[in-house]
């Protein structure tokens, strides 16, 4: 992190955006990328500094993208906070916070939307319809208009890296996409901005995803290799209001595997109290980096 750091600069068109990436690139400097939706904690600033030594510039976005929600799911409330994302950009040598309005972003008459249809099956498919053509369709529209040469996502987010791999293999970006381990707080929790929900007792019982995934890791690191058992070991030590999934899936083409015997992830999805949370272990050997 820098000692001294500069506040970035901050751009809020689509067209100043251009204007920018285009001028570094003419300077020959390659741009690093982190999209997000703002509310930053440490799993965001450690993407950032993992930025940082990729490219001559960093690009941070924050843009709470209205279509990745659905109807009934929390866009209207969820968290806001630009002045402190902006002071946790410049302390994480961020050059430029691209902040762009919905109304830029979805001008009247957009009816564009890009689809990656295998991966957005299932895990979280099914429960966020619509959700996955969401996030391709903005992280495309990101990618084209801060031109990044590396952008990086968090594994966190597993089934959204995957979406986005194959958006970028698919449609021959030419983008290196980096993904990132998640980032935890001290007693295992994944950081979140949607941690923020949590009541002092939600918060207990939140702990019990990250608790039932290492239960099955440590499991499978002693040698089970069967899902089911596996799955069952991690079931036993959910204390959650209502549980979307809990599936141990092919790393690679998130489809369900009958043995361990590849890089897996085990992916829970659940909700404590009102707030939905998800987080994944890697199982078997290390998974895609
Ligand atoms: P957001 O939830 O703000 O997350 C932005 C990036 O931070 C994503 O790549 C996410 O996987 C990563 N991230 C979140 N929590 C993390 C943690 N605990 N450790 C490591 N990385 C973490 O994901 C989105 O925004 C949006 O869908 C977006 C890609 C910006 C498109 O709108």
């Amino acid at each position: 992190m820098s000692t001294n750091p500069s506040v970035p600069v901050i751009v809020r068109t689509p067209e100043e955006m251009t204007a920018w990436s285009r001028a570094v690139h003419g300077r020959g400097e390659r741009i690093a990328f982190v999209p997000t939706m703002g509310a930053l904690h440490a799993g965001h600033v450690k993407l950032l500094e993992e930025a940082r030594p990729l490219a001559e510039r960093v690009v941070l976005s924050i843009f709470i993208n209205p279509t990745q929600f659905g109807p009934s799911e929390d866009f209207g409330r969820y968290p806001r906070d630009l002045e402190g994302d902006l002071a946790k950009a410049a302390g994480a040598g961020v050059d430029l916070a691209f902040v762009p309005s919905p109304g830029d972003m979805y001008p009247r008459g957009f009816q564009t939307y890009l689809e990656v249809r295998e991966l957005q099956r299932g895990l979280d498919g099914p429960h966020r319809p619509g959700h996955f053509v969401g996030v391709a369709t903005v992280v495309c529209k990101l990618f084209n208009l801060v031109r990044p040469d590396v952008a990086l996502f968090g594994e966190k987010d597993f089934q959204q890296l995957a979406v986005v791999r194959r958006m970028v293999a698919d449609l021959d970006m030419g983008i290196r996409i980096v993904g990132i381990p998640t980032v935890r707080e001290p007693d295992g929790l994944a950081m979140s901005s949607r941690n923020a929900y949590l009541s002092p007792a939600e918060r207990l019982r939140a702990l019990s995803l990250s608790r039932a995934l290492f239960a099955a890791r440590t499991r499978a690191a002693g040698g089970e290799q069967n899902p089911v058992a596996l799955v069952a070991a991690a079931r036993a030590e959910l204390d959650v209001d209502r549980l979307d999934y809990l599936e141990l899936v092919d790393a690679r083409t998130l489809e369900a595997v009958p043995v361990i015997d590849r890089p897996c992830v085990l992916a829970v999805a659940a909700f404590v109290g009102k707030t939905r949370l998800i987080d994944n272990v890697a199982i078997g050997e290390r998974t895609l980096g």
